[in-house]
């Protein structure tokens, strides 16, 4: 059935538009080959991007119950967030006051109110700001030792919605701060809209990690690239409106709205299937809601459709090595199918681990396939193939961006933020 498609006024106005991001002298390539293809680049981004900014943790549900901890490592830090024995979330460097062991790994739970560093027992307590409370053989072996000069190093946590940041500095801007005006940015959208995307309302049906062999700027360009929608992705995403995409920089940030077209009811690509039966839309939105992100600088994305809204998390491994993690959630149905972690023996080798409890485009199987990726009818596949297409063409001497469209605003806007970051004398 044929709609007429109007955007609600917060998306038709002057506010939600290229601006003047979209003027020719801006929109052109600000970065040099190398930030994409050297450990100099990565390094200095480490040093002044990652380490100075607010960085993606998980979401609270990761953190349940008092004891549960997870591991972020960003930049030069390694940062252990902590459900403390109040239910307050902690965060603290993983570094031991001794000899500076990493105390904890990955994700877990710590029983009982203390946490031991396992070289040497030194040992903190959960419940008051990590002091050093324990030291064997303290009077034997240590001739003076202040315990109260001892305290794990404090880190900087928050969360919005349902997501954890951590900042390496206790000191940092508030979270709130950093979010400038994102939070006023995420709708409504299309005048049938009636309610705005709550994820704590939805559950998580798949968590995905990708290998890209591909530098994390060119991954996060590729995301926010607005010219390659309608040609990438000319088949998967044929619903899209692409003429009609909106789009915001709210610094360092930025924020899209993109349309289906008027004669489409819905976004096949982003529906989802159950025993193929369509998953539901999210109460509130529409079934002809488009899609919509936003990017959180430096390289966490958030992004929503009529029925699901996840997190794309790009995170830097070498210079042309990148993980992307991918966790997405839609409405909780009846007989919600188990949660799975697919067997790594299961998997290609692009895909480094796998679990939800379903959307069969996901299943394991499936991921597993000789099929060409821009045959294979899969918008990350595509984006995978044309991410890892530009970093091994970088290689060639004649490698150079040329002209940028506006709709590649976004990627020069992304590419001044960077700049903005990084000192110049290298
Ligand atoms: S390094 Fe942790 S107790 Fe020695
Ligand atoms: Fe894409």
């Amino acid at each position: 059935m044929s709609r007429q498609h109007t955007l609600h006024k917060m998306v038709s106005s002057q506010r939600f538009t290229l601006g003047k991001w979209g003027e020719p002298e801006r929109v052109r390539q600000l970065l040099p080959v190398e930030a994409y293809t050297t450990a100099s680049w990565l390094e200095r981004e480490n040093r002044s991007l990652f380490s100075r900014n607010w960085a993606f943790a998980g979401m609270t549900e990761d953190l349940k119950r008092p004891g549960d901890y997870l591991c972020v490592d960003g930049g030069d830090s390694a940062i252990v967030v902590i459900r403390d024995p109040s239910g307050r979330l902690q965060a603290f460097h993983n570094v031991c006051r001794h000899r500076g062991a990493r105390l904890l790994e990955g994700t877990g739970h710590i029983e009982g109110n203390v946490l031991t560093c396992f070289y040497h027992k030194w040992t903190y307590s959960l419940a008051d700001n990590f002091k050093l409370i324990g030291v064997p053989h303290e009077q034997a072996v240590f001739s003076e030792l202040d315990k109260s000069c001892h305290a794990l190093h404090p880190a900087k946590v928050a969360t919005w919605m349902n997501l954890v940041f951590v900042h390496p500095d206790p000191n940092a801007r508030d979270l709130d701060d950093w979010l400038t005006e994102i939070p006023d940015l995420l709708g409504p959208f299309e005048p049938e809209q009636t309610r705005l995307h709550d994820p704590e309302q939805l559950v998580e049906t798949l968590d995905i990690v990708y290998r890209v062999k591909a530098n994390w700027k060119i991954v996060t360009e590729n995301f926010i690239d607005g010219y390659h929608l309608p040609l990438l992705h000319a088949q998967t995403l044929a619903d899209g409106d692409f003429s009609r995409q909106c789009w915001l920089d709210a610094a360092p940030h930025q924020a899209m709205y993109r349309p289906i077209k008027p004669d489409s009811s819905r976004e096949e690509a982003y529906i989802g299937y159950y025993d193929d039966q369509p998953w539901p839309p999210i109460e509130g939105v529409p079934e002809s809601y488009g899609a919509s992100y936003q990017w959180l600088f430096p390289n966490i994305g958030l992004f929503q459709t009529a029925t699901s809204w996840s997190t794309f998390h790009v995170l830097p491994v070498e210079p042309a090595l990148s993980l992307v993690q991918i966790r997405i959630r839609a409405v909780p149905i009846a007989d919600m199918p188990p949660v799975r972690i697919a067997d790594p023996e299961e998997l290609p080798d692009h895909v480094v681990s796998a679990k939800g409890c379903c959307l069969p485009q996901y299943d394991p199987s499936s991921l597993r396939s000789d099929v060409h990726p821009l045959k294979s009818g899969d918008v990350q596949l595509e984006d995978t193939y044309a991410c890892e297409s530009i970093q091994r063409a970088m290689r060639s001497r004649q490698f150079q961006v040329g002209t940028l469209s506006n709709w590649e605003a976004p990627v020069a806007f992304f590419q001044q933020q960077i700049l903005d970051c990084m000192p110049s004398d290298g």
